[in-house]
């Protein structure tokens, strides 16, 4: 018998073979949400808890053609980019959502794996700035890519300073993570429509910190199709990571994943 058809979630960005961020991370995290996931790759990246080993591109008329197979056919309710890597692919995913009805895009500005290995071109940083935060609904930097983003020095601005300088910039909707800051509490903040949310949570003590920026955002995602509010979005998102956190479990040498199916998550 059919059942309803619920929110549909598209996600572009890279597979991650550990399993633990990306593509990978998005998906277990769409379906613990209840939605239904969908995928257009950028790139597919040989990667554990310790390392991105290699990083293989996926030619950009093939990043078009899994974006407009989807579209054409299924739809979307939120779009969700991650990695794209370098300037044709984001050119190419800024063409392939513009020229159809607007989506509503949560845009995670990847630009670093947790590992210290980069997964954006340098030059490829103006692009995204150019071509992709018009089109985002929210953008979710962490400290070092907000501070890349806003062109400013490490340490030079403060957190409000930060997010001031990407919506002079064009930013629709910022959120700021705090994940990279010190301190027993971990501070997000948001900020939509000129209001500020701030969200402090505490620092859990584990090293099972790989693809919490990627789980992050798919669950704001997965939160704004099921009919959530930019704050109520992000507000559940960050109990949903916490969880997923505080019930994480040993794997690999480095940083290990998130437990994406954590008891109370939904
Ligand atoms: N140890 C922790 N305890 C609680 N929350 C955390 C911890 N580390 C990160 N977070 C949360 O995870 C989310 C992602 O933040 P972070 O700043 O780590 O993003 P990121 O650097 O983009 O992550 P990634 O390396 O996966 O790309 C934020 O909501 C942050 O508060
Ligand atoms: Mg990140």
């Amino acid at each position: 018998m059919n059942q309803p058809t619920p929110p549909r979630l598209l996600t572009i960005a890279g597979s991650d073979s550990g399993g633990g961020a990306g593509i990978q991370a998005d998906l277990k995290t769409f379906a613990a949400h209840g939605v239904f996931g969908m995928t257009a790759v950028t790139a597919v990246t040989a990667q554990n808890t310790v390392s991105v080993e290699a990083v293989h591109t996926v030619p950009s008329a093939f990043v078009t053609a899994q974006i407009e197979a989807v579209l054409d056919d299924i739809g979307a309710d939120v779009v969700k980019i991650g990695m794209l890597g370098n300037t044709e692919t984001i050119r190419v995913v800024a063409n392939a959502l513009r020229s159809r009805p607007r989506i509503p895009v949560v845009l995670d500005p990847v630009m670093v794996a947790k590992s210290g290995d980069r997964l954006l071109e340098t030059e490829a940083v103006s692009a995204l700035e150019e071509h992709l935060m018009p089109l985002a609904d929210l953008v979710t930097p962490n400290i070092p890519e907000a501070e890349i983003l806003a062109h400013s020095v490490p340490g030079e601005l403060t957190a409000d300073g930060l997010i001031d300088e990407l919506i002079s910039r064009g930013a629709r909707g910022v959120l700021l993570k705090g994940g990279h800051a010190e301190g027993k509490e971990v501070v997000d903040v948001l900020r939509v429509s000129g209001k500020s949310s701030v969200f402090r949570h505490p620092r859990v003590a584990t090293t099972s910190t790989h693809g919490t920026g990627c789980t992050l955002s798919a669950a704001i995602a997965a939160r704004l199709a099921k009919g959530d509010d930019a704050v109520t979005a992000v507000s559940g998102a960050i109990g949903y990571l916490q969880r997923a956190l505080e019930q994480s479990f040993v794997l690999g040498a480095g940083h290990g994943p998130v437990n994406h199916l954590a008891r109370g998550a939904e």
